[in-house]
């Protein structure tokens, strides 16, 4: 498998999204393990999941204790894993995502995710989305004050401007923005900026909802037509395809397609040996 760096930790250049497992369309929790347990057996080491992933009210952290779960039911060696989760958005149930970017909650949650993960200090935490009621430095100066306390060993960022990565930079101090996790994909290219605002930094930049989304990402080939004509092309699916396009746009890209079935995991993991020629590349940018 090939492996990509979030800070000084060595993980999977496809990571799994977790997502899809605990939302709206949610499977039973047995086929959830199937497919985490998948991913694992196809050499993957980055689980991206937040304690945002649930459907109901009370349910904070149904992800989060779905994959320690996994984790722990799992029959190899799972020491190399990294599970990424995220702080500062709530689901109060009726379907809607509200924010709280206040240090005072993002310290609470950060709690919270220690205990539903079952660790003593989490692997990579991310503030979720910028709160427009809170100051961003001072969102992010939660993080830094988890890191300073040991609960967390990585601090991350997520839907943030070049803008908003600089003050994380800023305010997290010298190599201690470890990732960015923005919207990516043939559909939404609007990121690229970030992207290679951290290519140039080495910063770990984490492509989220890569195929189009849940209930979209069947529909990538039909939608992106040079997407498909190269998976015909190459005897793969047009996700693969997606998936390694996006790897070859900087050493620090790292996507994390979400799954709910063991098929579509191991798919996805056949990407990072899925090596495109420039000129494949140049038609997937035009596409
Ligand atoms: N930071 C944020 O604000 C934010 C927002 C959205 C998502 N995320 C993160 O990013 C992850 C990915 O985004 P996403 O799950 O919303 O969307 P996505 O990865 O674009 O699409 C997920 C869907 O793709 C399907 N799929 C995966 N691999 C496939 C393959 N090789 N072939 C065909 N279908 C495949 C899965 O189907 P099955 O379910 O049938 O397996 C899944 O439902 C999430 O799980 C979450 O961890 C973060």
């Amino acid at each position: 498998m090939l492996t990509r760096k979030i800070g000084p930790v060595t993980v999977s250049a496809i990571g799994l999204g977790g997502m899809p497992m605990s939302i709206e369309g949610r499977p039973a929790e047995e086929r959830s393990i199937r497919t985490i347990h998948a991913a694992l057996d196809a050499g993957l080491t980055l689980i991206d999941t937040a304690d945002a992933y649930h459907l109901n009210a009370g349910e904070t952290g149904h992800n989060e204790r779905l994959i320690a779960r996994a984790l722990a039911s799992y029959g190899g060696d799972t020491s190399g894993v990294l599970v990424a989760t995220k702080g500062g958005h709530l689901r109060p149930g009726d379907g809607s995502w509200t924010l709280d970017g206040s240090p005072a909650h993002l310290r609470d949650a950060a709690e919270a995710s220690l205990k539903a993960l079952g660790v003593d200090a989490i692997g990579l935490y991310q503030f979720h989305r910028p709160d427009p009621k809170v100051p961003y430095a001072e969102s992010v100066g939660a993080l830094r004050e988890l890191l300073d306390a040991g609960k967390i060993r990585q601090a991350g960022i997520s839907n943030a401007s070049i803008e908003q990565i600089d003050i994380a930079l800023r305010v997290l101090g010298e190599g201690n923005l470890a990732s960015v996790q923005n919207q990516f994909s043939p559909a939404f290219r609007s990121s690229e900026p970030e992207l290679r605002h951290c290519a140039a930094l080495g910063i770990a930049f984490l492509p989220f909802r890569p195929l189009g989304g849940i209930g979209r990402a069947g529909q990538l080939g039909a939608r992106h037509a040079a997407f498909q004509r190269i998976a015909d092309y190459r005897g793969v699916s047009p996700q693969q395809v997606t998936l390694a396009w996006m790897l070859a746009k900087a050493p620090v890209v790292i996507p994390i397609p979400g799954a709910s079935r063991p098929e579509s995991v191991t798919d996805s993991a056949g990407a990072a040996g899925l090596v495109l020629a420039a000129a494949e590349l140049d038609q997937l940018d035009q596409g």
